[in-house]
């Protein structure tokens, strides 16, 4: 049997780096409004950018992970040519807990749990991974999974949690969910160190539970993302996971199984745990998947396609997959990306897959969510820099693809600047897929400031059409979403 693991006693993390620079926290909950601005706002601009990330409100006592900071909200209004930035922390049980203790009470991510105490027991959910807009609300969630925290979108302070349904109390529900916009349904996943290890869910327009159910899987299992398509969702069991001793001591090790298949579960959106149907490819690790749809072929066939970007397989000297370095990359916060596609065909079971571009190196890619679930053409990614400095995952610049050309269209404005996971937004009154603007926080080091750059969708070359300047800097972070300023004002939301 191959089974490659990382020892668990070797600290892998530089002490601190995540503490640093542009990461280190910056607590000071603010609004800005009459902001400088380099070039114009956009007037057909409206609505709200939210991004989530970590900022530890208290110095930890231990070691320190990226994604055990905190959850805070970073969000800038765009109406009428103006630009109004505010910030909050995600108002967590646990950051109550310490703000009552005046220190930090759980151990992170780094550190060792008591003997016989699995991690999924003894650790914070910060909140800080990820922010979607469903119902009226944002929901803030952690990747490692608990409950969703509701936050109002236009004050930023959390309303309380998504618990409305007793099936939902206590469950690990991850980061990255999806929202289907036509249906107003919203699709989420848990999962945690106990059988069966992984739910599934679907709460309506209404918020209302309308579909859960177990999602048995062999054993603990470490699923990133999710992918949804008009009547299916796809979740994910990639040969990568915690090493079982491991984790009976409360520590996390990764091994990576190379005679494992990854393993996607194909759900009817509303179906039963009879109805999956599970689908076996290479194996390799993902973190993000860009986009899902359905597609008929010639012969009438039904085939589920699935867009990410996982890592990269390295190759040793003898040809073969170097494990090794590919649990290096993972577990060091390493950038080796391609974008790749799966295909599941729902008549035959037959399985495709390959590379849509190994050209470019990205991640975190986002797209007209108008289009989640249905066939679309762009993506807007964040192009990643080589890792070279501690500062690391260096977001560099953003790449547009274009799905139906195979072109790709990369920016980035040379040395000092960081960029953040940057949504779509939609112009008023677009028609087309592209037609509107990618959004996101920018650090300026040369000028040592975080500015939100607004980029025409559809010549990103040009670089930002307008420059936000902030006086607050914002850490670096996770995931955000674009909320549009129809959706804020039937949320009335000022
Ligand atoms: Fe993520």
């Amino acid at each position: 049997m191959s089974v490659n693991h990382i020892p668990d006693e070797q600290d892998w993390f530089v002490p601190n780096a995540s503490m640093a620079g542009p990461f280190a926290p910056n607590n000071v909950e603010s609004v800005e409004q009459d902001l400088e601005v380099i070039g114009e706002l956009p007037s057909d601009l409206n609505g709200l950018y939210v991004r989530n990330g970590p900022s530890p409100a208290h110095a930890p006592h231990g070691k320190y992970h990226w994604f055990d900071g905190d959850g805070m909200l970073h969000a800038v209004r765009f109406e009428g040519g103006k630009a109004t930035y505010r910030n909050r922390f995600v108002q967590t049980d646990g950051l109550k807990a310490e703000k009552a203790a005046g220190e930090p009470l759980w151990p992170g991510l780094k550190e060792r749990m008591p003997e016989g105490v699995l991690p999924d027991d003894a650790m914070k959910n910060v909140s800080n991974t990820d922010v979607k807009f469903h119902n009226g609300k944002l929901y803030s969630m952690w990747y490692r999974g608990g409950a969703v925290y509701t936050v109002d979108p236009g004050s930023l302070i959390t309303l309380g949690k998504l618990e409305q349904d007793p099936r939902l109390v206590g469950l690990q529900i991850s980061a990255h969910s999806r929202v289907d916009e036509a249906t107003g349904e919203f699709m989420f996943f848990a999962y945690g160190n106990r059988h069966p290890y992984m739910h599934y869910g679907v709460i309506g327009a209404d918020g209302a539970l309308k579909t859960f159910m177990p999602v048995e899987l062999p054993g603990p299992r470490l699923p990133h993302d999710c992918a949804i398509t008009q009547n299916y969702t796809i979740l994910h069991d990639f040969p990568l996971i915690n090493t079982p001793a491991a984790l009976e001591r409360g520590r996390y090790s990764l091994e990576f199984h190379q005679d494992w298949p990854t393993r996607y579960a194909v759900i009817p959106r509303h179906g039963t745990p009879e109805q999956i149907r599970w689908f076996e490819f290479k194996p390799r690790y993902m973190l993000h998947v860009a986009n899902a749809w359905e597609e008929v072929n010639a012969q009438g066939e039904t085939e589920i396609v699935m867009l990410g970007t996982p890592y990269v397989n390295p190759r040793g000297y003898d040809g073969g997959l170097d494990v090794q370095k590919l649990l290096y990359t993972i577990g060091t916060q390493g950038t080796d990306y391609e974008l790749y596609q799966w295909r599941m065909n729902l008549t035959t079971g037959m399985t495709r897959e390959g590379v849509v571009d190994d050209i470019l190196n990205t991640e975190f890619p986002m797209i007209n969510t108008a289009f989640q679930g249905r066939k679309n053409r762009f993506t807007y990614n964040v192009l990643m820099g080589r890792p070279r400095t501690l500062e690391q995952p260096h977001f560099a610049g953003l790449v547009k693809y274009d799905l139906q050309t195979g072109a790709a269209l990369a920016y980035h404005p040379g040395e000092g600047y960081w960029f953040s996971e940057a949504p779509f937004a939609p112009r008023d009154g677009a028609t087309e897929e592209d037609d509107g603007y990618v959004v996101g926080f920018v650090w300026n080091g040369l000028a040592n400031r975080s500015e939100v750059w607004v980029t025409d969708a559809r010549d990103i070359a040009k670089g930002p059409v307008a420059r936000v300047i902030l006086k607050h800097r914002v850490p670096h972070g996770f995931h955000s979403c674009w909320v549009r300023g129809d959706q804020l004002s039937a949320a009335q939301v000022a």
